[in-house]
């Protein structure tokens, strides 16, 4: 979603500013700005609509040259992507403003600002935030008394940062439900609404809380909380996540993220496995006591993180005999709740800044959960901060806005959970947790195996290249994978693609299938391959095309219309994580074969920060 980046130093901050906004470009966006307070002609700003590569030729063509800056890339809530609707936005071409999130009164302040006689150039919900600073700054001429008088009117979310014409010694910024981090220098101080946009400047960060208030000078930094009070808070080294920074020898961040789960999900389950059993304390010191009373699980999330927890929803269930629900966010979050006694409530979600996924979490408080745990990416976000219990996936930055390693890392993480509450509670058949244990232990030498399969799954795309419609189907726990795997097809190469379960065929979706409509199916070696193999000879019949990936013992043989791809052995139970890999890989090539912008799809964010 949108971007943020500020910078006050003593050398010219443009290009910093540039190259924070390329970092932050995968987050998803339509245009991008710049403002810098120049000496000579006070605040100027540049602004663009499309890629940063576009504001960056726009600057050097007619360049900015200052120590003091904001930065902005835009993904249209308020207003189409046009520039006058892009950040930075101006008051008075004086006070000039950049905001994530989404502004909920905008329609009242604006009308009140109209009276006072303030006229808007954009259709924003921000642009009221530039011209509420100017108004209150003719009464509170210190530019962060005037933001602190600024953020008290407003209602909504917002992750945002100002500077000043006539302050030109200082940045302020204020943080309320849109993440913001300070980039601390030497004799130099940074902003960015995500650490990898300063990687390259420092790395020393300083999380802004909810509510925070910040000064940014090139020496000091000054904090206040939503009480008004002054607060120090933690400075932070950060040494992870270097390799995030480029695609190596990889042409897309997708296709290096597919690359890398082995080795990300061997650091998931480093330091979290004994001998035979799950070291329960690696969800916290206090774990072991709650899990104990758990007798009901809630599991909440979005997209790619709502299907980790619908595979949860089977292994709780079948493995641990732990009654689970799962539901996304969005819609939990706005329903009535019928809580059960000791249930606990479990977030999942790679960034840990989801929007939905957070006010779940903070509704659930309200509702009587007998604790919460979440399954995130991030350590530092918000979702970790405001929940009981953690258990932090160890996937390293993610790029690609299609997640992939994340979903692996979520369903590790997941499995971990299932069994620990099984042992915790006593309710694993025996010798169930020793052997998925030692299971777990080969898991990323079996993910390596699937990967080499890279080049058949990159052959077998071309069957896609001139589809416009595919079905997805799987059974059991393969149900949530098949979904999503149409949402990877989806998200990146825009074909329509449905998820079912198999069983479901016969009761409507069969009368889609044709020859223009193949049909993917995950098949593992388990006790649904029968009734999954009835499954298919209906698709057969009606001459749908079948895309198999199949369990080798399986015994599915190639034919006309029916194209096998042999998978390595796997135990039932993780069966799921290593079916996931082909369908990440089938969805890259078929958006390669179609020239999508595989990285960076259309209309999509990385990090769904506004509802
Ligand atoms: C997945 O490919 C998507 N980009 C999207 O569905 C994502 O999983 C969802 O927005 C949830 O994000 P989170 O895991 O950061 O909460």
């Amino acid at each position: 979603m949108c971007g943020i980046v500020g910078a006050i130093a003593e050398r010219n901050i443009t290009a910093i500013l540039l190259e924070g906004l390329k970092r932050l470009e995968y987050r998803g966006y339509d245009s991008a700005g710049v403002a810098v307070y120049t000496n000579t002609d006070g605040v100027q700003r540049r602004r663009r609509v499309g890629k940063v590569s576009e504001l960056e030729a726009a600057l050097a063509s007619d360049p900015l040259v200052g120590q003091l800056g904001i930065a902005h890339t835009r993904w249209a809530t308020h207003g189409a992507p046009t520039e006058r609707n892009a950040h930075p936005h101006f008051s008075s071409d004086t006070v000039a403003v950049v905001h994530n999130g989404i502004i909920e009164n905008h329609e009242v302040l604006r009308e009140r600002l109209k009276g006072m006689g303030y006229a808007f150039a954009s259709d924003t919900d921000t642009e009221v935030i530039a011209h509420l600073l100017h108004h209150h700054l003719k009464t509170l001429p210190d530019l962060v008394d005037a933001l602190k008088a600024t953020v008290k009117e407003l209602h909504g979310a917002y992750g945002l940062a100002a500077i000043h014409q006539a302050q030109p010694d200082r940045l302020v910024a204020a943080r309320s439900g849109s993440p913001l981090v300070i980039g601390l220098g030497l004799g130099e101080n940074f902003l960015a609404s995500d650490q990898l946009a300063l990687r390259q400047v420092t790395d020393r960060f300083m999380y802004l809380e909810e509510g925070d208030i910040a000064q940014i000078t090139r020496e000091k930094v000054s904090i206040w909380n939503s009480d008004g009070q002054p607060v120090q808070r933690e400075s932070v080294q950060y040494h992870e996540g270097a390799e995030a920074a480029d695609k190596g020898e990889f042409r897309h961040f997708m296709l290096k993220e597919i690359h890398e789960q082995p080795r990300v999900v061997q650091r998931t389950l480093e330091g979290r496995l004994g001998q035979e059993q799950v070291l329960v304390q690696a969800f916290g010191p206090q774990a072991a006591e709650l899990f104990a009373k758990v007798r009901n699980v809630q599991i909440v999330a979005c997209g790619t993180s709502y299907h980790a927890g619908m595979v949860a929803r089977y292994w709780l269930e079948s493995l641990a005999g732990i009654p689970c629900q799962v539901e996304v966010a969005s819609e939990f979050r706005y329903r009535r709740v019928v809580v059960q006694p000791d249930t606990l409530f479990v977030s999942i979600s790679q960034s840990g800044e989801t929007a939905d996924t957070l006010a779940a979490l903070r509704n659930a408080k309200e509702l009587g959960f007998l604790g919460s745990l979440a399954i995130c990416n991030v350590g530092i976000s918000s979702l970790v901060r405001e929940s009981d219990l953690t258990l932090l996936t160890q996937a390293g930055p993610e790029i690609g806005v299609a997640s992939t390693k994340a979903f692996t890392t979520q369903l590790v993480a997941l499995m971990l959970l299932t069994l620990s509450l099984g042992q915790v509670k006593g309710t694993l058949e025996a010798g169930v947790e020793a052997e998925l244990v030692e299971e777990l232990r080969r898991l990323p030498t079996r993910l390596g195996e699937a990967l080499a399969m890279d080049g058949t799954v990159e052959k077998v795309a071309q069957l896609f290249a001139e589809k416009h419609h595919t079905l997805f189907l799987g059974r059991g726990a393969q149900f949530p994978v098949a979904m999503e795997g149409a949402l990877k097809l989806k998200e990146i190469s825009y074909i329509h693609a449905e998820a079912y379960p198999a069983g479901e065929l016969k009761h409507g979706p069969l009368a889609l299938v044709d020859k223009d409509m193949p049909v993917v199916t995950v098949a593992p070696n388990n006790e649904l391959l029968e009734k999954l193999k009835s499954n298919l000879q209906e698709v057969r019949a009606r001459g749908g095309e079948l895309i198999v990936f199949a369990d080798a013992q399986a015994e599915f043989r190639d034919g006309p219309g029916t194209h096998v791809v042999a998978m390595p052995h796997i135990v039932d139970a993780l069966a799921p994580i290593l079916y996931t890999i082909p369908l990440q890989l089938l969805s890259y090539y078929v958006a390669v074969l179609k020239g999508t912008d595989v990285d960076q799809p259309r209309n999509l964010a990385k990090s769904v920060t506004v509802e």
